[in-house]
């Protein structure tokens, strides 16, 4: 069965629908681990909750982020994980972890990338005023939200439609799509193929179905 560890560094309503998935047996495996730069964390919470362990560093106390990548993929493999999933982790990955975890690794963006990459994607759509904006899941590559793109959801703004509006849309749409992006991968399904996702026919239209 494959394990995966999420890292999160914020709220973790990504990471608890995959652990409620998880729970459920839907999510095609085990979530051995979360990751989390922040003590404070309300996803570091929703672990405990879930009796997931949590592996829980202050970057500030290593001398390069390699030195806290090195001791975090030493875990990983100590662990066996065959799936890193990005769930609102908010810094860049060295090489250290992205060679390591190459074409097993994805994150999840609220944009339709390459639109808007970075940490204000929602509030960045809005002030632009594009009509239509999204989710996006991907392969990662090192850049910064960038590499070969799974999966897209695309969610219609609404005329003086709020950023909370916006926001509580967009992560409902999360919420649904990762988890079928995980099993999908789980399941052999979803896989990195040189530059472009495969994603076969048998994976279907995701979310709703399973
Ligand atoms: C999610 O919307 C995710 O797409 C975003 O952080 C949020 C985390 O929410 N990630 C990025 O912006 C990556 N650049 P959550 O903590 O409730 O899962």
């Amino acid at each position: 069965q494959l394990r995966v560890a999420v890292f999160a560094s914020g709220q973790g309503s990504n990471f608890q629908a995959l652990a409620d998935a998880a729970a459920d047996g839907k999510l095609g495996g085990s979530i051995e681990l979360l990751v989390c730069d922040r003590a404070s964390a309300p996803v570091v919470e929703r672990a405990r909750r879930a009796g997931i362990d949590a592996w829980v560093f202050d970057s500030s106390a290593y001398a390069s982020r390699e030195a806290y990548e090195g001791e975090i993929l030493a875990e990983l493999q100590r662990r066996g994980v065959g799936l890193v999933v990005l769930a609102g982790y908010m810094r860049i990955l060295t090489p250290v972890l992205v060679d390591a975890y190459a074409g097993r690794m994805i994150n999840i963006h609220p944009s339709l990338l390459p639109a808007f990459p970075g940490m204000h994607a929602i509030r960045q759509a809005l002030n632009y005023g594009v009509k239509v904006t999204g989710v996006t899941i991907h392969f990662v590559d090192g850049g910064l939200d960038s590499g070969p793109i799974i999966a897209q959801r695309a969610l219609e703004i609404g005329e003086g439609e709020s950023e909370a509006s916006l926001a509580e849309r967009i992560h409902a749409a999360e919420n649904a799509l990762y988890p079928w992006a995980v099993r999908g991968f789980a399941e052999g399904r979803i896989s990195l193929d040189g530059r472009r996702a495969l994603v076969s026919a048998g994976a279907g239209a995701g979310a709703d179905d399973d």
